[in-house]
């Protein structure tokens, strides 16, 4: 017992002990509250996280939502043909605005209403009109006409948020002085945007939720000595020994190679290689190499013993072939043979008899993902 839990887990800071290559970042990073909560502000509240897809938004009003541990977005596009990002609190007494619109399944708007007052903002988050009640005081027997003024249109306007993006991938900083999209995204940007992304559509969204913490399906994602054990009917296409899990400072891409050439048609990208980006903290883009298309994950934590996976599909066009559902059937298994190997390592990590997991040569994306975690831990 002692050599497993040998005190290296204490969780306000981590141990520069997971410098180390070999060194997971400690178990309870995975299973206490408190974490989760911290999670939050020096993780979700500082590093670019994914929104969504402009895809799903093409016309002017167009809007979706998406919320990222506490806070909630509104995601629209705007009079100039923009994507852009409100907080989706309004300027007068705080209220939630629109109601939970997922990109799969988009809104309309012309304008941004507030249902508790009717407070209207126009598509730039400037505020368009008040009630006559915000302009007459008749029911303040202090006050007179001539005392009140109406509410600033641009100091009551909606908060933004800021975005940036990757071809039509659109991603939001909620810290106060954001790093550089640029910094974190690194080539991965370059890479994704050389290829066709935008020229495809959204065609499904199948949204889990699995009993672990979101890290640990993050490491899963990320290696693949767990494969041949468990993915055999993926595996069968994969020459594991010519594949390599590159590692870059803010994300990691696993090139898994095929063993007999797909079809040039059958790929978006000219590699003969499946292709998956992790981007830190949860975001994936995954190109199989067997379907003209692409996929991307969102990993989102609920608390910190829950995540949900929300996986979204393009393809050239969204009403799907056989074939491409055939495939997405296939990669729901894939994902279903995952959760069961997360579910089942979660319920031992949380048993605590393991304070620090030792990883393999391989498992050195799993380090990078721990190594992040730590970062914004102690930052
Ligand atoms: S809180 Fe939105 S109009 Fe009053
Ligand atoms: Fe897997």
């Amino acid at each position: 017992m002692t050599r497993w839990n040998d005190g290296v887990d204490e969780v306000s800071t981590v141990s520069p002990d997971i410098t180390e290559e070999t060194n997971a970042l400690p178990n309870r990073y995975f299973t206490d509250p408190e974490v989760h909560e911290m999670e939050k502000e020096k993780v979700f509240g500082e590093y670019w996280v994914y929104a969504g897809h402009a895809n799903c938004i093409p016309e002017e009003g167009d809007f979706f939502t998406r919320t990222v541990g506490d806070r909630q977005i509104i995601v629209l596009r705007d009079h100039d043909g923009e994507v852009t990002a409100f907080y989706n609190v309004c300027a007068h007494r705080g209220s939630k605005m629109v109601d939970d619109t997922p990109m799969s399944d988009p809104g309309h708007m012309s304008r941004i209403r507030c249902p508790y007052h009717l407070w209207t903002y126009d598509l730039d988050g400037d505020l368009a009109s008040t009630p006559k009640s915000f302009e007459e005081p008749g029911l303040n027997p202090d006050l007179e006409g001539g005392d009140v003024r109406p509410p600033d249109p641009e100091r009551n306007g909606l908060l933004t948020v800021p975005t940036a993006t990757i071809g039509p991938l659109v991603f939001v900083n909620f810290s106060d002085d954001p790093m550089p999209f640029e910094e974190q995204a690194g080539k991965m940007k370059e890479e994704l945007e050389a290829l066709p992304l935008g020229e495809y559509e959204h065609a499904q969204r199948i949204v889990s939720e699995v009993e672990c913490n979101w890290k640990t399906f993050g490491g899963n994602y990320s290696e693949c000595d767990h494969c041949q054990a468990n993915h055999q009917d993926w595996i069968k296409g994969i020459s594991l020994d010519e594949s390599e899990l590159e590692v870059q400072d803010y994300h990691w891409v696993l090139h898994y190679t095929h063993d007999e050439d797909v079809d040039d048609e059958m790929r978006i990208h000219e590699e003969h290689e499946a292709q998956f980006y992790y981007l830190w903290p949860n975001f994936t883009v995954n190109m199989y190499g067997t379907a003209d298309g692409y996929g991307t994950y969102i990993i989102d934590p609920i608390d910190e013993g829950r995540f949900q996976l929300v996986a979204d599909y393009y393809f050239r066009d969204a009403d799907l072939t056989g074939e491409e559902r055939e495939f997405i059937r296939t990669s729901r298994q894939l994902q279903e043979e995952d959760f069961e190997l997360v579910e089942r390592q979660y319920e031992g990590q949380k048993m605590g008899a393991l304070a620090q997991a030792q990883l393999g040569p391989n498992e050195h994306t799993v380090h990078k993902l721990h190594r992040l975690a730590q970062e914004a831990y102690n930052a």
